[in-house]
């Protein structure tokens, strides 16, 4: 049978600072991918790189006294490094500024121009340095750069203008028609709504730096930074000479995936495609945007000066337990804030006490019982097991061929709970104890099949732990391969070797806790202060200020399947941040009422689990006697103002 390919690529990342660990869930998405692909034998092809060029570089390059290329060769130098030290198995690094990438550029802008879809004009726009993005007045958001808030200035200048407003009917049709071109589906709706508002054409040259790749008839003119960027996903298949590569992994691939972060999606499933059909070159399959991890209140960036080094959290607690947290936590496309007490909370519960700890007492059982050697049984096994792992198997498969790798990996959780469950069920010592060998060995083979079983679906994610379960269980590595994954496929004994826990429990020291904390004098006067409030059952100000609310609009609404009162919502929080909350209101609402809806969100509360849906926050409602009614606001107001 001939192979399947699978091209996935990450975001170019500007070396204007250091990476953190939003950009490091990108790319630990794109790596597991990869490795999820390879391991279902597809072939792979997996990029990432960066994206060197424009005036943000030239100024940073300048400012530390350095020649642009030398600055971005010390920064992509940190960039491989941490992708080494997560583990990233990518197959390229492009460098935007690479011989190949520019002769590209210049022949895929000199192709479109030749045809008549670039033309020379003068510009007059809205323009973020921060960005690097223009904008119409009609995107501003209250004269302000609508991503990230910055402040924007008018620029006016001789200009290429590239023909976007001709292809943008097409492009509709295409988003229309290709469900899955745009993933997930509230990112689609977005993007279909922005198209409808009308496309201008792009201005894709500038005059005003010089770092940048010209163009070819015009060498004053640098072509615009996004035009430049985007191409790499071609580049680096070598799309100009029609190489091998491009061949496969492009023209003949139903399956080219772009993950980016949500504030970039609009130019990958606007500008991207639209430069792909003036070319004549067929579209990617689809742009995944995930949501972004926040840090104090927004999102995790440099300029707001809240991030969190990768690097350091690797050291600490070792990169698989990283990668693990990262997906595991990370809702599908909505947001997430970041916490350390979150990243050790998820390893000690996941890992240490659920999949760790069912290795560790497997092999002292087999030991104790056994002499070491794995029993075989051939029948006889657990009916419910059997069921719970073929479905588990096809959630997993089912989830992680939809990127939802969060909902993937809580499958593979159920079946890592059956098996501690399981152990508590069948008290393996007491039948030990009463001689009945025949139901151990069930038992403790159905064990080993459930380690063996999970540890093939969590391999691309634990990249190191695979080869450590191996050692341990003794198992012939062939075992964990793809085409073993149903239960019963050992079929021989082997002798198991114990070693060190997969994820010894991580205590955290009680400084480390109390950082950040009030102090001791502090917490007496506050406790002081509190408690005339905790007698009169009231609370104080203080308490009261630990709230954020925030106004929404609900944007979906959907009934959660086998329940009564809940409804699955899209709630838009602020510009570009939409939330999935779920809510008990399905008994006064129906889903199609509540659309455009104005509610008052509870904007910091603790992500809950409601029927495995992760809601991210809580609507205000008011109970009366026979009804509920959810809070809203009097007139008009922008989702993300602040309630207080
Ligand atoms: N250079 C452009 C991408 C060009 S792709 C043709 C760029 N670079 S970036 O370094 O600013 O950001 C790269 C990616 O990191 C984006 O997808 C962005 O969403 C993601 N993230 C940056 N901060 C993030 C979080 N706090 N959380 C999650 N992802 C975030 O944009």
């Amino acid at each position: 049978m001939e192979k399947k390919n699978f091209y996935v690529t990450t975001p170019i990342y500007y070396p204007s600072a250091q990476l953190h660990i939003g950009h490091t869930l990108t790319t630990t998405m794109a790596d597991t991918l990869a490795r999820y692909k390879k391991l279902r034998g597809y072939d792979v092809y997996f990029l990432t790189g960066s994206d060197e060029h424009g005036q943000k570089i030239e100024k940073a390059a300048a400012e530390k006294g350095m020649k642009p290329i030398e600055y971005t060769d010390g920064i992509v130098k940190t960039f491989k490094k941490l992708w080494s030290k997560m583990h990233i198995d990518y197959d390229d690094f492009i460098r935007t500024t690479e011989k190949r990438h520019y002769d590209t550029v210049q022949a895929l802008f000199q192709k479109i121009y030749e045809q008549g879809d670039i033309y020379k004009g003068e510009y007059e726009g809205y323009y973020c340095t921060s960005c690097e993005s223009f904008f119409t007045q009609f995107q501003l958001d209250e004269g302000n750069c609508p991503d990230c808030g910055k402040e924007v200035e008018i620029v006016k200048e001789e200009s290429y203008f590239f023909k976007m407003s001709k292809y943008a009917d097409r492009l509709l049709e295409y988003i229309e028609s290709h469900p899955h071109f745009i993933q997930p589906e509230s990112r689609r709706n977005e993007m279909m709504n922005f198209i409808k508002t009308g496309l201008e054409d792009l201005s894709v040259s500038r005059t005003t730096f010089d770092w940048g790749i010209p163009i070819t008839m015009d060498k004053g003119h640098i072509i615009y930074v996004w035009f430049d960027a985007l191409t790499n996903y071609i580049t680096a298949l070598d799309y100009l000479d029609d190489g091998p590569l491009y061949e496969q992994f492009w023209k003949n691939n139903d399956e080219i995936v772009h993950l980016v972060g949500k504030d970039i999606i609009r130019f990958h499933t606007i500008i991207w495609p639209i430069i792909l059909m003036a070319a004549g070159i067929k579209l990617p399959t689809t742009v995944f945007g995930h949501g972004w991890l926040l840090s104090s209140g927004s999102k995790m960036s440099k300029s707001v000066g809240n991030v969190v080094d990768p690097l350091v959290l690797i050291d600490k607690y070792g990169a698989d337990s990283l990668r693990y947290f990262l997906l595991r936590e990370m809702p599908s496309g909505s947001d997430y804030y970041y916490s350390e007490d979150a990243l050790v909370s998820r390893i000690n519960m996941d890992l240490a006490n659920d999949y760790g700890n069912l290795l560790s007492r497997t092999i002292s059982m087999i030991d104790k019982y056994f002499k070491g050697e794995i029993p075989v049984a051939m029948g006889d096994f657990d009916k419910d097991l059997l069921k719970i792992s073929q479905e588990v198997i096809d959630s997993y498969q089912n989830h992680m061929d939809k990127f939802e790798m969060s909902l993937a990996l809580q499958a593979v959780f159920k079946l890592v709970g059956k098996g501690n469950k399981m152990i508590e069920d069948s008290a393996p010592w007491s039948l030990y104890k009463d001689g009945n060998m025949e139901r151990l060995t069930v038992v403790i083979y159905q064990l080993v099949e459930i380690i063996r079983m999970t540890t093939i679906m969590l391999s691309p994610v634990l990249v190191e732990t695979k080869a450590k379960v191996i050692a341990q269980m003794g198992i012939d590595e062939k075992y964990f391969a793809y085409d073993k994954l149903s239960f019963g496929m050992l079929d021989k004994s082997f002798k198991v070797a114990k070693g060190n826990p997969l994820f010894p429990r991580i205590e955290i020291k009680v400084e480390e806790r109390e950082k950040g904390k009030p102090n001791k004098a502090n917490k007496e006067e506050k406790q002081k202060s509190n408690s005339k409030a905790n007698d009169d059952n009231l609370i104080s100000i203080d308490d009261f200020a630990k709230c954020q609310f925030k106004v929404g609009r609900v944007l979906e609404a959907e009934k959660v399947e086998g329940t009564e009162k809940l409804l699955k919502l899209s709630v838009k929080v602020g510009v570009s941040e939409t939330r999935t909350v779920v809510a008990g209101i399905a008994l006064s609402y129906q889903p199609q009422d509540l659309i455009d809806k104005k509610v008052i969100v509870v904007y910091n509360l603790k992500p809950a689990k409601l029927r495995g849906i992760e809601s991210h926050g809580m609507l205000l409602a008011a109970k009366g006697e026979n009804n509920l009614r959810l809070l809203t606001v009097d007139g008009d107001l922008e989702e993300g103002a602040v309630v207080s």
